[in-house]
């Protein structure tokens, strides 16, 4: 029997009204329920990273655990800008070694039509640099303010579709997670 995969969703953003938290607690909520799966959620909110980098006392001591123990990431971001937000940035850029050969799966978020294409595509060459696996595809929640109810559940017109690209997204990231994982052991 295989140890089950720590997987790490990240949510992108600390603005208090921030509606993109809604998906990223669906995507977490999501992978909670798969087989030989634990899900760690992090809420960029909860962590305190002082100045910048990634020395010492720019860490935040539980995010470097966390980030220690996971076997794969699920990144869940809002487009700001056309880029994704400067507390997501300050968070993956507190720790470098936890990232490396480990694989992440990407989720945009917008208000608009678009979906957050545009800082899924602008965290992509961030993520690469950090030794991160980066899949090759994403999902997106356009007009995510009309997606989730006031309890935070998908609405039902949207929960199938969804439900089939996070199936999907989730085997592929299990797949490379148990594929790196084993190399990391191994090699
Ligand atoms: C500072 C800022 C910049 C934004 N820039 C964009 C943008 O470039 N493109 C876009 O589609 N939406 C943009 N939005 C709207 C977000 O997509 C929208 O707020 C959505 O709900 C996801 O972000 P949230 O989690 O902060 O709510 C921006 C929002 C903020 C707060």
């Amino acid at each position: 029997m295989e140890q089950p995969l720590t997987i790490a969703v990240l949510g992108g953003t600390t603005r208090e009204q921030r509606e993109s938290i809604k998906a990223a607690r669906y995507v977490a909520n999501f992978g909670a329920t798969l087989p030989g799966v634990d899900i760690i959620f992090v809420d960029p909110k909860e962590f305190n990273f002082p100045g910048d980098g990634n020395d010492p006392e720019g860490k935040d001591p539980r995010y470097s655990e966390i980030t220690s123990k996971a076997d794969a990431f699920f990144i869940v971001t809002p487009e700001y800008n056309h880029s994704f937000p400067g507390s997501l940035k300050r968070m993956l850029d507190s720790e470098l070694a936890n990232y490396n050969h480990k694989p992440v799966a990407l989720a945009g978020a917008s208000n608009g039509n678009w979906g957050g294409v545009r800082a899924v595509e602008a965290l992509v060459p961030a993520i690469r640099e950090t030794g991160l696996v980066v899949l090759s595809w994403d999902v997106y929640f356009p007009r995510v303010q009309d997606m989730f109810d006031s309890e935070g559940l998908i609405l039902p017109e949207f929960a199938e579709r969804y439900e089939g690209n996070l199936t999907k997204l989730y085997a592929e990231l299990i797949w490379f997670a148990r594929l790196l994982k084993n190399g990391r052991e191994r090699i």
